[in-house]
C-alpha cells in the first residue's frame, strides 16, 4: 500500500541475440542461462514475451565472421540477420514492440562500432552517414524502434532525418545517449563475436565514467537532435546519472543493466552468496526507483515470471 515504486513486466525490453546457424540455441558461456538463437526460434520468444506481459525486445546478431569487414557493408544488406530477425518477430507477434541496435561492431572485422582510419581511429562523420543507412534498413524491414548505441556525435538528427525522408515518421529513437566505456560489456561482446576482435578499446567514443555533468550534455544533445528516449549504461553503476536525468529532462529515460551485470547476479548466486531472485528484483526495483521508465534486461523473463507469481 506504501510503495513508492512498482516493477512489472512492461517495465522490461528484453535482449535477444541472434544465431546465424540453423542447428539449434547456442549458449554463451560468460552469460549462463541466455542463449543465441537461431531466426526459426524467435517466433516462440516473442510469444513468451507476450504471455510473460514484456512489451519489447531488443534484437542483436552475431553475424558470421565472413560477413564482417573494414566497411561493415552486411549492415546495409536488407535481409542481414537482424532484419530477418524483425520479420521472423513481427510476423508472429505484430504486438511485440521490436528495437534495433544502430551500431556497426556486430558488421566490423575490427570489432568498433564505427568506422576507424588507418591508425584505428573512428571516423565520426563517415559512421553517421552508413547509420542513418542502417537505421532505415532495420525501418524498412519493420523495428518500432531504432537505438543507435555507438556513441557517435549527430547520429540522432542524421537518422531522424533519414527516417522522416524515407516515410518511417513512426519510428522511434531510443537513444544511448550516456554510455560508459565500461569492463562490464565483456560477455555480450562474447555473444555478437567481437570480442577477440576487437582492437584497443572504446575510449575515444565511449564516456569516461569519471563524467556525470558530460552525461547531461549528452543527453541534451539527443534530445534536441530528436530522440525520442534515453539509455544510461551501463545500470546499477550510473544510478546517479539515471537519477540526474530524469530530474532535467522531460523525456523517459530507460537503464541498460548490461552483459557484466547480468554474469555478476548469476555468479553471486552460483557461489553461494546470494539469492539469484532476490537480488535481481532488488536491482530492477532500484531503476525504477532512480526515476526509469524500463529497463532493458536479459533476465527479462525470470523477472516477469517472479512479477507474475507475486
Ligand atoms: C555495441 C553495444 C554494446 C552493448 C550494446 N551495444 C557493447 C559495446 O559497446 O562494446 C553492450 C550491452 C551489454 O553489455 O549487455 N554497440
Amino acid at each position: 500500500m506504501l510503495a513508492e515504486t512498482v516493477l512489472t513486466p512492461s517495465d522490461l525490453i528484453w535482449p535477444l541475440f541472434i544465431a546465424a546457424g540453423e542447428d539449434g540455441e547456442e549458449p554463451i558461456a560468460t552469460l549462463p542461462g541466455v542463449s543465441r538463437y537461431p531466426v526459426r526460434n524467435l517466433p516462440a520468444k516473442a510469444r513468451e514475451a507476450r504471455a510473460l506481459g514484456i512489451p519489447c525486445v531488443a534484437l542483436f546478431p552475431n553475424t558470421p565472421p565472413g560477413l564482417r569487414s573494414s566497411g561493415a557493408a552486411e549492415a546495409l544488406n536488407p535481409d542481414n540477420l537482424i532484419c530477418r530477425a524483425v520479420k521472423a518477430v513481427k510476423d508472429a507477434a505484430p504486438d511485440i514492440g521490436v528495437l534495433t541496435d544502430v551500431a556497426l561492431d556486430p558488421y566490423t572485422a575490427h570489432g568498433h562500432d564505427g568506422l576507424t582510419d588507418e591508425a584505428g581511429y573512428v571516423l565520426n562523420d563517415a559512421t553517421v552517414e552508413m547509420l542513418a543507412e542502417q537505421a532505415l534498413v532495420q525501418a524498412a524491414a519493420g523495428a518500432d524502434i531504432v537505438a543507435p548505441s555507438d556513441m557517435m556525435d549527430g547520429r540522432v538528427a542524421a537518422i531522424r532525418s533519414a527516417l522522416e525522408q524515407a516515410g518511417h515518421a513512426n519510428v522511434q529513437i531510443m537513444a544511448y545517449a550516456a554510455k560508459y566505456a565500461s569492463a562490464f560489456y565483456g560477455p555480450f561482446r562474447d555473444a555478437v563475436g567481437s570480442r577477440g576482435l576487437l582492437k584497443g578499446d572504446k575510449k575515444s567514443y565511449q564516456m569516461d565514467p569519471a563524467n556525470a555533468a558530460e552525461a547531461l550534455r549528452e543527453v541534451a544533445l539527443d534530445i534536441a537532435e530528436g530522440a525520442d528516449h534515453v539509455i544510461v549504461k551501463p545500470g546499477l553503476p550510473y544510478l546517479d546519472i539515471i537519477r540526474r536525468v530524469k530530474e532535467r529532462f522531460e523525456v523517459p529515460v530507460f537503464a541498460y543493466q548490461v552483459s557484466g551485470e547480468y554474469a555478476m547476479i548469476e555468479a553471486a548466486a552460483a557461489a553461494g552468496a546470494g539469492d539469484r531472485d532476490a537480488l535481481l528484483l532488488e536491482t530492477l526495483i532500484a531503476f525504477k526507483r532512480a526515476g526509469c521508465a524500463g529497463i532493458l534486461t536479459y533476465h527479462a523473463p525470470v523477472a516477469a515470471r517472479l512479477l507474475g507469481k507475486s
